[in-house]
């Protein structure tokens, strides 16, 4: 948890927040994935700062659920059961949200696919389901979202969920990595293409945030490492995140106080990517996930 430090500010109570109660009152926020996991983390923060949210997800049971939970913070909540993958349904998402809501002003990516695998066994299928939820549906979310206010003249700002890996690679993650670094790389390109019309991009890299909705390959694998004693000791911060502190993260980055911020890809890791690449690649849990032994021909 995020205890209290000697000589510094005291970590906020529940349900606080750094920004004005109502900062996004009137601000409809769009989150892909929004119907679980950190997706919903991050919907929470901008609910409890007054948002109207559309959360767009493949699950209907899932996002009913998860509307149930978040309208009890404020706001509006309009579901939208959708495959990212499918440009028609991210159209009709939106003219869903344009409907009930308004067109949303704040995108933020989340929706993602993921699974470990050595490389070499990932089926074509495997790959492509990992790279068109991941990134092609990245795509297709802010391409909609970018068409829609180019077209009425209005500003945005799109907030692209990345992963360390993209700088680093991430064995055992071929495809996940590559897709994610196509993610961080469109937050580059698009907000200097878009910028002089006011959308701006940006990145928030999530690092290790123990939540109920991880896939169970990734649960398990933290679970043991929690049974070990090992799970907060490897993080530099010798813990790991709290989800609000990412939708602290992604609401700032939103917020009327960044908005000179764009092109940009905060990182909240507690320093654990830069653990990685100074400590080398886990090379021995990545081979104890994979069950594969080293040889060398
Ligand atoms: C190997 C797998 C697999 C697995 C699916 N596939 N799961 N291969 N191991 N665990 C293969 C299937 O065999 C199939 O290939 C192909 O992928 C498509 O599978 P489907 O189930 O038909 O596809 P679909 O439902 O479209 O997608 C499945 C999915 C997705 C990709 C697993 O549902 C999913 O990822 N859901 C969980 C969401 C998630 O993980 N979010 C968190 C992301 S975290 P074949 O050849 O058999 O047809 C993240 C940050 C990473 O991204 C940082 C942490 C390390």
């Amino acid at each position: 948890d995020t205890a209290p430090l000697p000589g510094l500010p005291a970590p906020p109570p529940p349900g606080a927040h750094a920004l004005p109660p109502g900062t996004y009152n009137g601000t409809v926020v769009l989150v892909t994935g929004g119907g679980s996991g950190l997706g919903k983390a991050m919907a929470a923060e901008f609910a409890r700062l007054g948002a109207d949210l559309v959360i767009l997800g493949r699950t209907e049971e899932r996002l009913k659920a998860a509307r149930e939970e978040l309208a009890e913070l404020g706001g509006r909540v309009v579901v939208a059961v959708c495959d990212v993958r499918e440009p028609e349904q991210v159209g009709a998402a939106f003219d869903l949200a344009e409907r009930e809501v308004g067109l949303p002003s704040v995108l933020v990516n989340s929706a993602a696919a993921n699974f470990p695998s050595p490389a070499e066994d990932l089926s074509p299928n495997a790959w492509r389901a990992v790279v068109d939820i991941t990134l092609t549906g990245t795509w297709f979310t802010t391409r909609e979202f970018g068409r829609r206010h180019l077209a009425a003249g209005t500003p945005g700002s799109v907030i692209n969920v990345g992963a360390s890996y993209a700088w680093t690679g991430g064995p055992g993650y071929a495809h996940s990595a590559a897709a994610k670094a196509g993610v961080r790389n469109l937050v580059e390109t698009l907000a200097v293409e878009w910028g002089p019309y006011g959308i701006q991009v940006n990145g928030l890299v999530p690092g290790l945030f123990p939540h109920p909705d991880m896939p169970e390959a990734i649960r398990s694998g933290l679970e043991d490492a929690a049974a070990r004693g090992e799970l907060d000791a490897r993080q530099p911060a010798l813990r790991v995140g709290e989800p609000r502190e990412l939708g602290w993260a992604a609401t700032f980055l939103a917020s009327p106080y960044a908005r000179f911020i764009s092109g940009h890809t905060l990182v909240v890791d507690g320093a654990n990517w830069q653990r990685r690449t100074v400590v080398a690649a886990p090379v021995t849990p990545v081979r104890e996930q994979l069950g594969r032994e080293p040889f060398h021909g």
